[in-house]
């Protein structure tokens, strides 16, 4: 009770939640309601000094914090454990743009900004900051880089990771680093904001970060296409990259069953085909000038595309309601399926190559071993990262399944995870798959930064 009240004091009037109280809810269960902890307090510092004084404290006294941003994570990582022992370290109150720099193409932000306000920011300097998926109206900077999310402009610009220069990070035993360089060239000893990012706040607290930006995308051309399954997607692929190189910016897959979901749950969205199909993609090209974007190459491209056969139909969004139209049925997938229930969700990414021969090898088995399954795959193809959700016939081994699944995965050269992290949920597969070195040398940088294992215990490795 002392350390708690001490914690309190550090953060100060307005940096803290009960962690017994009514509020608290909202933190302790994740978003896909797959984890239910309990938190002795939601502490909410109000800047990297004080992060660093509660990490300080906690390391004394061996309690465990679990960073928290959005709270928008699909692997259970920023949940506290059931014991009601652990802290809540929530990084809401440090939301502040530090510094937009034009002339450099960066902004400095805090971990606690929401991704949509930095999105934002970069856009009221004529800028864009590319990462982007369906919670950025919620995820938080500091989760974002935690887990190196990724989301659906990969393609163009990379994960979080890519997108990341500089980085400030309050360390276990409440030391802050500051690495907020600016620079896109320094060569200049081991790149240790690397071991921070995808990390899942393992081996410290990011408290903020310098990352990149790009011209903005003014012209930005949407296409919805219908086509025949995943193999015609991969192959479809190609056809875009060939015709727009570097301006193709996403490449999103849908099978069928997702859109039906979205068009049957979800108010406010329109069908932009009249018929339905096995699988549709979304396609988004941009550039400064139409001419780059691809404003004349894509009519022609779609007719020879149809012409060919590649594709079953296709729409160009004219304007920017048909454009959010067609990105709401995309994002809203999720929603959709959390609505249905019932779908095992997988997070898979597998090389181009052998995408398309993954899909069929799996269609085969799942149709023999588990008749009456039902695949609602979408995902970021261009990227080779596909959520590969099923939902099972009742009584089927959902554990059997996965397990299948990760093996099928794993003979086609991929990963178990590929942009959604370990947390709680993959912790038994990354030891599966992981060589034992690799995971001796994970542990070993964990027993170096955390040996006293106060930073989101737990999670990721036990
Ligand atoms: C998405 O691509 O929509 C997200 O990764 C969320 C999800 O997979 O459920
Ligand atoms: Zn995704």
């Amino acid at each position: 009770m002392a350390d708690i009240q001490t914690i309190k004091r550090i953060c100060g009037d307005g940096g803290w939640v009960d962690g017994g109280g009514a509020g608290a809810a909202a933190f302790t269960v994740d978003q896909r309601e797959k984890f239910h902890g309990r938190a002795a307090l939601i502490a909410m510092p109000g800047s990297a000094a004080e992060v660093a004084a509660v990490l300080r404290h906690c390391n004394a006294r061996g309690i465990g914090v679990v960073p928290q941003g959005g709270n928008t994570g699909m692997a259970g990582g920023a949940t506290p454990s059931a014991g009601g022992g652990q802290i809540i370290l929530h990084l809401g109150r440090m939301n502040r743009i530090r510094e937009v720099d034009r002339a450099n193409f960066t902004v400095s932000a805090e971990a606690g900004c929401v991704l949509a306000a930095v999105q934002e920011a970069a856009q009221r300097a004529g800028l864009l900051f590319p990462l982007a998926m369906g919670s950025q109206g919620s995820c938080m900077i500091g989760g974002a880089l935690s887990t190196n999310a990724g989301g659906v402009r990969v393609l163009r610009y990379g994960n979080a990771r890519e997108l990341t220069l500089g980085l400030e990070v309050a360390l276990a035993d409440g030391r802050v680093l500051d690495g907020m360089n600016k620079l896109r060239k320094s060569n200049s000893g081991y790149d240790w904001k690397q071991w921070f990012i995808g990390a899942e706040g393992t081996l410290g607290v990011v408290t903020a970060a310098v990352l990149r930006l790009f011209p903005d995308e003014t012209h930005a051309r949407t296409c919805w296409l219908a086509l025949g399954g995943a193999g015609d997607a991969v192959r479809l692929f190609g056809d875009f990259r060939d015709a727009l190189g570097g301006a193709l910016s996403c490449f999103e897959f849908m099978e069928g069953e997702c859109v039906a979901q979205v068009l049957r749950t979800i108010p406010g969205v329109r069908n932009p085909l009249v018929k339905n199909y096995p699988a549709y993609v979304l396609v988004q090209s941009g550039a400064q000038s139409a001419a780059a974007a691809g404003g004349e190459i894509l009519p022609a491209l779609l007719a020879r595309l149809l012409d060919e056969k590649k594709i079953l139909d296709a729409t160009i969004a004219a304007g920017e309601a048909q454009a959010a139209n067609l990105w709401k049925i995309r994002e809203a997938i999720p929603e959709a399926e959390k609505k249905r229930g019932g779908y095992v969700k997988h997070d898979i990414s597998l090389p181009l190559s052998t995408l398309a021969d993954f899909m069929a090898e799996s269609r085969r088995w799942i149709a023999q071993d588990f008749p009456g399954a039902v695949t609602a795959a979408f995902g970021h193809v261009g990227d080779g990262n596909l959520h590969f959700n099923v939902r099972l016939p009742s009584g089927a081994d959902a554990g059997a399944f996965t397990e299948k699944v990760y093996a099928e995965v794993h003979a086609h050269g991929g990963s178990f995870s590929a942009e959604h992290g370990i947390g709680q949920l993959r912790k038994k597969e990354l030891l599966a798959f992981k060589s034992a070195g690799e995971i001796a040398l994970m542990r070993r940088l964990k027993e170096t930064l955390d040996p006293n294992n106060i930073m989101n215990p737990g999670k990721v490795l036990d």
